[in-house]
């Protein structure tokens, strides 16, 4: 059984989607621990389902390092086989994404390499794309920039607005995240080796 470290800082749907899934006998993996950067909404998921869970406070990015070390030590309590970080809104300073590396995978509202960053649906908007999508990735030290794992594309209808079209593309990271999961978990997809996408 594959053990999971999930890190959050938003409402945590996709958090809700991966525990529901985690929740059935048959899936291969389980959720052992939460974790949020900020008193984060969807740490109320971890909470329903039993889930223990931890914070430790953003203070800022001259903080960062000291931040990193924090959380790895809690991290290190659960000893997760994969940390997935689902709507994490910090980069992990590098000792941390060195300590679990590739076993570090994170989702994304967009097709990458296309609209990497914090703001990946407004700047979809912006650009005036057609398409934009949700990928999960590996995390390395770049800004969304490590190997592709899975991806799909979505359209951008011509009334969307950031909060309309991320709540199209949500759905999807979901389903990506879940399956990635579970293709990770069987042995399908080997972390150290992933099968480009092109
Ligand atoms: C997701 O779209 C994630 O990719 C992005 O923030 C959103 C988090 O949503 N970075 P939720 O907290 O899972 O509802």
């Amino acid at each position: 059984m594959l053990t999971l470290a999930v890190l959050i800082s938003g409402t945590g749907s996709n958090l809700r989607a991966l525990l529901e899934a985690a929740s059935e006998p048959s899936f291969p993996a389980r959720v052992v621990v939460v974790g949020a950067d900020r008193e984060a909404d969807g740490l109320a998921h971890a909470e329903a389902f039993g889930i223990p869970s931890f914070v430790v406070p953003w203070r800022g990015a001259a903080e960062r390092a000291a931040w990193g070390a924090e959380l790895a030590e809690q991290l290190a309590v659960w000893q997760p086989d994969l940390v997935v970080l689902s709507g994490l809104m910090k980069l992990l300073p590098p000792p941390v994404v060195a300590e679990y590396a590739p076993r570090i995978i994170n989702t994304h509202p967009a097709y990458l390499p296309e609209f990497p960053g914090a703001h990946g649906v407004r700047d979809a908007l912006a650009a005036g794309a057609k398409q934009t999508g949700a990928s999960v990735i590996v995390v390395d030290d770049g800004v969304d920039a490590g190997p592709i794992l899975a991806q799909r594309r979505v359209p951008v209808l011509p009334d969307d607005d950031e909060a309309s079209l991320h709540e199209r593309i949500k759905p999807v990271e979901r389903e990506l995240l879940i399956e990635t999961v579970r293709r990770i978990a069987t042995g399908d997809l080997d972390l150290a080796a992933p099968v480009p996408i092109s």
